[in-house]
């Protein structure tokens, strides 16, 4: 009886599927063959040019192919390109192993969407979904099997620059929009040619870079960590990602890249991941920078923790045979970083077919497709966030005359954002094009002024391409020709921000206001009492409390993509009824930051009355609530919350609770409201955020109808992570709050019992 029982759970444990079986076999069978040395070739990922974001570029790759000493490429695409390289792989080197070809695919391939930061705040997880399935079918079409994406790196800083490549502050948020991202660049399997491998970064905690300088150190507690930080990761792995990158950072004290606690104990033991770890550009090699050791001392150590591959550093290529001679790695620890390479080889069915994803029809018909670029326009239209919309300026009368005044206005270079390697600038659709496009009204047209008139600051951000185009006139002369458009219009469009590459990798800012040449041309358009309505081009949030206050209407626009022209005209002349919330909080300056909306209460809260703000926990100087909060974003139209109903308010163990509440569109346009859900656990044996999101609904409504929404609560929704790391929930009052952004909510009170 007792045996049985025990039988069947072994069983199941260690049972496979004949799928898997036939993976071992075939992968143990071609390992039987293999040197060491083609063992530690496999782990080599290189890249011969193309996307470099470190100071060392692969070299000699051919040859390294053919003497089976590269697992992998990045970095080149088109069929073409790949099957020469794959050629060499499977018909020159002595095992025939073919190579596995990543890139960076962000968001979007050819065809660009809205930069990651931007697609979260459509909250639109259908769509964020078909976003990364086009963006895989564009790859797979262009001869690639593996994308570096997604990117679910927790942000609250927004000075860090590569906060424009994830999905935010909030852990819930980003957990779904991670999950969401691996099933479309996967799909099902890989039985078909149009999904790629996804691999999941950067792990871990980049995000959390001390001042938001990047590649800087992160140290925080565990409980943080698992609380608000490594949740997206986790989602990626339960939704199946199959790669997984470790990040530049050191976290307590150990470079991710060789980290154990993070590879092994968590990632593995602890989450179950079976794919394949990779490190970040020149990650292994720069724990040398780090103070870990010699190379040779670096990349053992990184293997022991858990990394399968390295890309670029050439670390285990160059030492890792030394080190098992000197016993400093075993056999065992190189044989299972093998063996993860190459089951991702096998499940993309490589071995069956090297040039599955050569198709040069493919390549011809089925990138930047007309269809993609309508997706394009949709998914942007729906990522941006109305911040501001004063007397209704907006939508735009479709008559009259327009003057489209700013340096970002007419810029083809700043409308795909940061990592968009394989995107074609001069395709994109700039916003002057679009407001034509759309032949609603007369449109006039001045740059205005620079983007900066900081020749320090464009020469930097100019590494790539000219961005930032310092003008031949004098600002003077820009500011003039502006304010005369402006006197002969009904209306400014002031198109301001930043440059796509003042913010991604390596592009943090300490200050994140509007540069000064861009403030100075919106001040003296506010003068000429023409109503402005500003579009922010932006990468990140940033300080704008005097453009808060003084224009009449503001509209995030993030980095729209190759359609980004168009989609904003749809916007501005009420095609579409903007729905973006935001998903990082503004602040009101950067020594407020961090500004995230899921802190604590601290022992010492101030309720806002700053007539007992003495010793209390805020600022003397400013307010501690952020300009504009999390969940953040208006529409054409308005939307009322009525009173939370709640199907019981005392509960045991693991009933479910319902919550339900009447939206209602009271204003005159068809609208989407996201509906947000938080609790807050007022009394645990750890503290908690004051609230934490737990939901969240897209509704659309058409102007004055009524829907009464529900939202399931379970006890799961309740649970966090304890003093032991135990993932779990206590007894006692919850309040559940429901509403159109983290601030603005009705809340209601239960009791919930184990
Ligand atoms: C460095 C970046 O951190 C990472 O996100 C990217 O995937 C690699 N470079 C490869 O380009």
């Amino acid at each position: 009886m007792r045996i049985f029982p025990l039988f069947f759970i072994l069983l199941l444990f260690f049972h496979k599927t004949p799928a898997q079986n036939k993976m071992n076999t075939f992968v143990a069978n071609l390992m039987s063959k293999m040197t060491v040395d083609e063992k530690i070739g496999q782990l080599n990922l290189v890249t011969p040019g193309g996307a470099v974001t470190g100071s060392v570029v692969s070299t000699d790759v051919d040859n390294k192919i053919r003497n089976g000493q590269v697992g992998g490429l990045f970095g080149i695409t088109g069929p073409d390109k790949i099957r020469q390289a794959q050629d060499i792989a499977v018909k020159n080197s002595r095992l025939k192993i073919p190579l596995i070809f990543g890139l960076d695919v962000i968001h979007g391939h050819r065809t660009i969407f809205p930069i990651p930061l931007g697609l979260s705040c459509s909250w639109d997880t259908a769509m964020i979904r078909k976003s990364a399935e086009i963006a895989a079918s564009e790859a797979t079409a262009d001869g690639l099997n593996w994308v570096f994406s997604p990117m679910v790196d927790i942000a609250r800083d927004p000075r860090w620059g590569r906060i424009a490549e994830g999905s935010g502050e909030d852990p819930f948020l980003g957990s779904q929009i991670a999950k969401v991202m691996v099933q479309g660049y996967q799909g099902k399997d890989f039985s078909g040619n149009k999904n790629a491998l996804a691999c999941v970064k950067h792990f871990a905690l980049y995000g959390a870079a001390e001042g938001g300088r990047d590649y800087n150190t992160t140290d925080m507690s565990r409980i943080s960590m698992h609380e608000y930080f490594l949740p997206p990761y986790k989602a990626a792995i339960d939704a199946g990602v199959g790669s997984v990158m470790s990040s530049f950072n050191e976290v307590d004290g150990v470079p991710a890249t060789a980290n154990k606690y993070l590879l092994t104990d968590v990632l593995r033991k602890q989450w179950g991941f079976k794919g394949l770890v990779v490190s970040d550009y020149t990650s292994v090699s720069e724990m040398i920078a780090h103070g870990i050791g010699d190379l040779q001392r670096v990349s053992a150590e990184a293997l022991k923790a858990g990394l399968d591959m390295d890309m670029v550093s050439e670390g285990f290529l160059n030492t890792l045979k030394k080190s098992l001679r000197e016993g400093k790695v075993t056999r065992a620890q190189i044989d299972s970083a093998c063996k993860k390479v190459l089951e991702a080889k096998y499940k993309l069915g490589l071995f069956d077919d090297p040039y599955k994803y050569c198709s040069t029809e493919r390549f011809n018909n089925e990138i930047f497709t007309e269809e993609n670029r309508k997706a394009a326009r949709e998914f942007a239209t729906h990522s941006f966030v109305l911040l501001k919309n004063q007397n209704n300026v907006l939508p735009l009368k479709t008559s009259g005359t327009v003057a489209v005044i700013g340096p970002l206005a007419d810029s083809k270079f700043n409308m795909l954002g940061t990592w968009s390697v394989s995107g074609d600038h001069s395709k994109s659709v700039t916003v002057l094009e679009g407001m034509k496009n759309a032949g609603a009204a007369n449109i006039l047209f001045a740059k205005g002024a620079n983007l900066t008139d900081d020749t320090a600051l464009a020469k930097r951000v100019n590494a790539f391409n000219k961005q930032v185009d310092i003008d031949s006139r004098s600002p003077d002369e820009m500011l003039k020709e502006a304010l005369d458009i402006a006197s002969k219009s009904d209306v400014v469009v002031a198109v301001v921000g930043e440059g796509a590459d003042m913010t991604g990798e390596a592009s943090s800012m300490s200050n994140i206001s509007l540069q000064p040449s861009q403030q100075r041309l919106l001040q003296e358009l506010v003068k000429t009492g023409k109503p402005v309505v500003m579009v922010l081009f932006n990468g990140r949030p940033m300080t704008i409390p005097w453009e808060d206050k003084n224009v009449n209407a503001i509209l995030s626009v993030w980095f729209p993509g190759t359609e980004g022209g168009n989609a904003i005209a749809d916007v501005l002349f009420g095609k579409y009824n903007p729905s973006g919330k935001l998903t990082t909080s503004f602040p009101i300056n950067t020594g407020q930051i961090p500004a995230h909306y899921n802190r604590k209460n601290t022992g010492r809260p101030f309720d806002g009355n700053v007539n007992a703000a003495k010793f209390k926990s805020n600022y003397l100087d400013v307010s501690n609530d952020p300009l504009y909060p999390f969940g953040y974003g208006l529409s054409y139209t308005k939307f009322n919350y009525g009173d939370i109903k709640l199907s019981k308010t005392s509960l045991k163990g693991n009933e479910t609770l319902t919550a339900t509440v009447t939206l209602t569109n009271s204003g005159s346009f068809d609208g989407e409201e996201v509906m947000q859900l938080y609790i807050t656990d007022p009394v645990a044996t750890v503290t908690r955020s004051l609230k934490d999101l737990k939901g969240f609904k897209k509704v659309a409504l058409k102007a004055g109808e009524s829907r009464e929404v529900s939202f399931k609560i379970t006890p799961d929704l309740l649970k966090f992570f304890n003093s032991n790391l135990k993932y779990d929930w206590e007894s006692g009052e919850f309040f559940i709050h429901i509403g159109t952004n983290s601030r603005d909510l009705k809340s209601a009170k239960i009791n919930w019992v184990k």
